[in-house]
């Protein structure tokens, strides 16, 4: 079997209301990986496309967060709403949604603006 066109990981973490860092599904209703599951469905793109739920992706101010790879791209705030979208453009059309990603200077960076603003060292 050829490897996967899109590995999409929907992180289904879960902390404490009124938890610093927040978490990606605070309900644990894992709403988001299903949308991903039943838009795959309906499209047809299984096997080779495929959403699997994850733990904690360490962008926790910029959730909900997915990663989809090989392509290695973090997307940050999708919602439900955004899901058709995300297949539509991304995994078929190969289209960065610049409106969702997370900037690489955001990633892994516990001084970028949108982490700083979560701990309410400033607006932003
Ligand atoms: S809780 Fe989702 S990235 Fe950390």
């Amino acid at each position: 079997m050829p490897a996967f066109t899109h590995h999409i990981f929907i992180c289904a973490n879960t902390r404490p209301p009124g938890h610093p860092r927040g978490c990606c599904d605070p309900e644990g209703t894992d709403a988001l990986r299903e949308a991903f599951k039943s838009e795959i469905k309906r499209r047809k793109l299984g096997p080779l496309v495929r959403a699997n739920k994850s733990g904690c992706l360490e962008q926790c101010e910029h959730g909900p967060t997915i990663a989809i790879y090989p392509q290695a791209l973090f997307y940050g705030g999708v919602t439900v709403a955004d899901v058709p979208r995300i297949i539509e453009e991304t995994v078929i059309g190969g289209r960065v949604l610049h409106d969702l990603r997370i900037a690489e200077e955001c990633l892994n960076n516990p001084g970028c603006p949108h982490v700083r603003a979560r701990r309410g060292e400033f607006p932003s």
